[in-house]
């Protein structure tokens, strides 16, 4: 465990630690003092805020000096699809000439090319090393914790090796999620009968290995029923609930996912009205995608409108080969001040302490404060906000894991 004090910030900017996600007039509250230090002992932060209190009281420490840098919380991606093999390139250029995702999608390809590339390279013994080469990435971009669903498998071998790869020691820490209904296994005739094998087969393994279980509800996916089935399946082995849902079309999720209590229903890129007020009024999660939306053209999720109706939004990269290849929570928080409307302060309280309650660790993850875990991104600039406002730029001068510099 490592001991550091990370010394000479301008600023630190954090979400304040407080029970459960922040939302309504809290989701825009973030502490800045300046300047600024954070003391680290044994990987806990031990203090941090105005930098005369934090020197006097943790003198003696090994420093890392950020030379006038601004610092905020390890970033936190609850929502990514980080362990495949392959890469879709080919369809990516062919989406520039005119071709649909879901039109990919429905010949075969787009999820169903990934499945095919993921099970050569879990075969092949190559996976892990895939999924340490996009973490890698992850982390060069701030993020301290991501959350790794399974899904390009549809087998029972690949998705446990999934989820396998994703428990595994890493860098980062990693939190591995059960997406057993992205799509029928090619080997089945249809949905239902892929779910008797995933909930008979699989389950019981997949729980053993996951923390959460996540379903695609979608045309040309899974629909309501079969959704319903999978995530109570799952819930009753003890799995927390996730859903892909409203992603081209309103089908249920909401709803559906505001009756089984899950933590969260992700996309949203097309709910109306009817599901804000639904959001708003539940402790189900919105998380948002944006990067998804750039890359597919969706239309934006209403996510102004969900924080102003006091719903509990967060922000995801949604990292994988297909409609998000995106590993950068900076560039996300970008996209959410530029064409979801949030302000800077949303957007990190969006991407830190919302997304720590996403994944159960808000006790622990997604602020700067006193008993909380060491991961820190030092930034490569004297304020704060341009880890939004530098589209694209080199935001990270250095990060922290639990005080050991990644
Ligand atoms: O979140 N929508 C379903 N799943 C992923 C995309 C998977 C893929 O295209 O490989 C998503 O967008
Ligand atoms: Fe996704």
């Amino acid at each position: 465990m490592t001991s550091i004090l990370i010394d000479n910030l301008a600023q630190l900017a954090t979400p304040v630690p407080g029970a459960g996600p922040a939302r309504g007039a809290d989701l825009a509250v973030i502490d800045v003092a300046a300047p600024a230090a954070i003391a680290i002992v044994e990987g806990r932060i031990a203090a941090a805020g105005p930098r005369d209190e934090v020197l006097a009281a943790h003198a003696g420490l090994p420093v890392h000096d950020a030379g006038g840098r601004a610092a905020v919380p390890g970033l936190i991606d609850c929502h990514t699809h980080a362990a495949f093999g392959g890469d879709r390139a080919g369809e990516f250029e062919l989406r520039t000439q005119g071709a649909g995702y879901e039109e990919i999608h429905a010949a075969g390809g787009g999820i169903g090319s990934s499945v095919r590339a993921t099970r050569e390279a879990a075969a092949d013994g190559s996976l892990g090393a895939a999924l340490e080469r996009h973490l890698g990435w992850m982390a060069a971009a701030g993020t301290t914790t991501a959350e790794v669903k399974s899904g390009y498998g549809l087998d029972r071998d690949t998705e446990l090796a999934m989820l396998d790869a994703a428990a595994a020691p890493h860098a980062i820490e990693v939190v591995p999620t059960y997406l057993g209904a992205h799509a029928v296994g090619p080997e089945w005739p249809d949905g239902d009968a892929y779910l008797d094998f995933v909930i008979e087969d699989v389950m019981p393994a997949a729980a053993a290995r996951a923390e959460a279980a996540d379903v695609f509800l979608e045309r040309g996916a899974f629909d309501r029923t079969q959704a319903e089935r999978y995530l109570r399946a799952a819930a009753a082995s003890g799995l927390a609930l996730r859903l892909h849902a409203d992603q081209f079309s309103e089908a249920g999720g909401v709803p559906l996912a505001i009756d089984l209590r899950a933590r969260s229903v992700d996309h949203l890129e097309a709910t109306g009205p009817a599901g804000v007020a639904a959001l708003a009024a539940s402790d189900v999660a919105a998380v948002l995608l944006p990067a998804c939306a750039l890359m597919l053209d969706l239309p934006r999720p209403p996510a102004r409108e969900l924080a102003d109706r006091g719903a509990i939004v967060v922000l995801a990269t949604d990292f994988n080969p297909g409609s998000a290849y995106c590993n950068s929570l900076p560039l996300v928080m970008s996209l959410a001040c530029m064409q979801l409307r949030l302000t800077p302060a949303e957007a990190l309280v969006a991407c830190t302490r919302n997304a720590a309650w996403v994944l159960g660790r808000e006790h622990r993850l997604g602020c700067v404060a006193p008993g909380y875990d060491g991961d820190v991104v030092v930034l490569e600039s004297d304020d704060w906000r341009h880890a939004a406002y530098h589209l694209g730029g080199p935001v990270v001068s250095a990060v922290f894991k639990a005080g050991r510099r990644l």
